[in-house]
């Protein structure tokens, strides 16, 4: 399957008469084995950090985007802001069930969430106590963090639209339909955050600020999640230790994404003439949405 994130030459207008439709899709976890990548506990592991991640994280970002809310000027960004509260809210309860399976599966992921609340609603949290000034600035800064992360979930989307490894090792189908349609509804959302920084910043350091925290912020959770993963997986008991070599390994299988692959994207996102819309591709992941099984069965909820 072509690839297609290359970058093209113009950056295209900021909005492109983009309507974001929550879908309220189920997720049936009752048959999903704790190993979903049948024998491949790394790479299970490794994109289960995911469902570490984004219940908190998505929540995070809702919360800010609410507080962003009443500075927007635009009518056309201020409803394309709230779609995105509405597909992430969505998103962060479908990953909120695959975790209570994971505990009823006896891997215990509450003391990793515990960490992950606290970094989210204490140490990127609202701050009482600021001026308005103050308030407006951490507001801005704050949006400027979820459009560096949003860029990671696009491209995190976009790999997992084309990812023919995880259907060739037979990867559970219900989970892969859980991560194509929150990839989808990530490429299909991917410029909404950018453009709000923008509209509210169009500063290049805050664009840079964002992704220099983000991005090693990333990286660090990812890492730690994947160890905890492993760790408390009951029927590994601690005998598989994640590496860089592994991760490469497996992401030439097309189980995972490649880590340099990863970063030179990251790096993109620096670039001045930077937009989302450059990355991704619109049309894949609407094509995704129309045959995506739990997102079929809501459109006819
Ligand atoms: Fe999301
Ligand atoms: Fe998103």
């Amino acid at each position: 399957m072509p690839h297609p994130t290359a970058p093209s030459a113009a950056p295209p207008a900021v909005h492109d008469g983009l309507v974001l439709e929550p879908r309220d899709v189920r997720f049936d976890w009752a048959q999903l084995p704790l190993h979903w990548i049948p024998d491949e506990p790394m790479a299970t592991h490794t994109i289960n950090v995911l469902h570490l991640l984004l219940p908190e994280g998505e929540r995070w970002f809702v919360r800010v985007f609410k507080d962003a809310l009443p500075m927007i000027r635009d009518e056309q960004l201020r409803e394309e802001v709230l779609g995105f509260i509405g597909q992430e809210s969505i998103h962060a309860e479908a990953h909120q069930e695959v975790l209570d399976h994971l505990l009823a599966q006896g891997l215990d992921p509450r003391p990793y969430l515990r960490q992950i609340s606290w970094l989210f609603q204490r140490i990127l949290g609202d701050k009482p106590h600021l001026t308005e000034h103050q308030r407006r600035e951490n507001i801005i800064e704050r949006v400027a963090f979820v459009a560096a992360i949003e860029h990671f979930t696009a491209f995190l989307g976009d790999w997992v639209l084309n990812s023919p490894g995880l259907d060739q090792a037979k990867a559970d189908p219900t989970m892969l339909d859980l991560l194509r349609w929150h990839g989808a509804e990530e490429v299909e959302h991917r410029s909404v955050a950018f453009d709000l920084m923008v509209h509210l910043d169009p500063g290049y350091p805050r664009r840079i600020r964002g992704m220099a925290v983000s991005g090693p912020l990333l990286v660090h959770l990812w890492v730690r999640g994947v160890r905890f993963l492993l760790a408390a997986d009951p029927t590994l008991q601690g005998r598989i230790r994640p590496t860089w070599r592994e991760a490469r390994r497996h992401s030439r299988r097309g189980l995972l994404p490649d880590p340099m692959r990863s970063i030179r994207s990251g790096l993109r996102y620096l670039r001045p003439g930077y937009h989302p819309t450059q990355e991704g591709s619109s049309s894949q992941a609407l094509a995704y949405l129309a045959t995506s099984p739990a997102a079929r069965a809501a459109a006819v909820r």
